[in-house]
């Protein structure tokens, strides 16, 4: 394993969640998205609610985030109190050069879209090594288990590779926080993202997929030396 090059990427996602953790006021009530750089963005603010004694509201798309967010001082909402946020703050796996992006390897995707839908504003945030020219990286998806069978024959007639992603530390597959598959899904280069996010979406059986396509992007927060902003052209 190359530590250097590890210590380079976590460093890297720190200097994009200090920079997204400038955006946030006192009140706000902001989505929260999933993975390792939105960790290091909850304890960012965290420090903030400390420090300047400020009150932050938030509604999680995870176990994960929902338990860091109340560590970290966060008041925790939820969609049926607050059905429009003003901003949302997510990582992502690859984000291609129109700001399309795959997300969904930590399993949070439906969620993670659902707050990413209901927010005025989506801020995605990453490292350097999550640019790809274009998206070509695995796609979850997150599926009912009733219909696994008839959604992988679907996806494989449309040529995707399927593979059922399984779980870490039980036997058998990776059950999501809504109780659903994940599907981890190799198409090859995207050519067109939002085509196939939206056929993928018409399978019955589908939950949500993993193609984030950039209509609903609207800044990427790239972590280097400084943070670099990367805005739809
Ligand atoms: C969670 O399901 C994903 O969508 C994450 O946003 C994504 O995997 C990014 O995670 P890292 O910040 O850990 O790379």
């Amino acid at each position: 394993m190359d530590v250097t090059n590890n210590m380079g990427v976590e460093s890297e996602k720190i200097v994009a969640a200090k920079e997204a953790s400038k955006l946030i006021d006192d009140g706000m009530v902001i989505g929260l998205g999933t993975g390792s750089t939105v960790e290091f963005f909850i304890k960012e603010v965290g420090e903030r609610i400390t420090k300047e004694e400020i009150e932050v509201w938030c509604i999680p798309s995870s176990y994960q985030s929902h338990i860091l967010a109340i560590d970290n001082g966060f008041f925790v909402t939820d969609l049926f109190q607050v059905g429009e946020l003003d901003l949302c703050i997510d990582g992502a796996d690859q984000v291609d050069r129109d700001l399309n992006c795959i997300k969904g390897r930590g399993g949070a995707l439906l969620r993670e879209k659902v707050i990413a839908q209901a927010s005025e504003t989506v801020i995605i945030i990453i490292d350097s090594g999550k640019l790809s020219e274009k998206l070509n990286s695995f796609i979850p998806i997150e599926v009912l288990p009733f219909a696994y069978g008839s959604v992988r024959k679907k996806i494989e007639k449309m040529g995707g590779k399927v593979n059922l992603r399984e779980s870490d530390s039980k036997i058998g597959p990776c059950i999501s926080d809504n109780g659903n598959f994940i599907l981890d899904v190799e198409f090859g280069v995207l050519e067109n993202p939002k085509e196939l996010e939206t056929r993928l979406n018409g399978i019955a059986g589908v939950v949500e997929n993993g193609i984030f396509s950039s209509e609903i992007i609207d800044k990427v927060i790239v972590g280097g030396k400084t943070a670099r902003i990367l805005r739809k052209s």
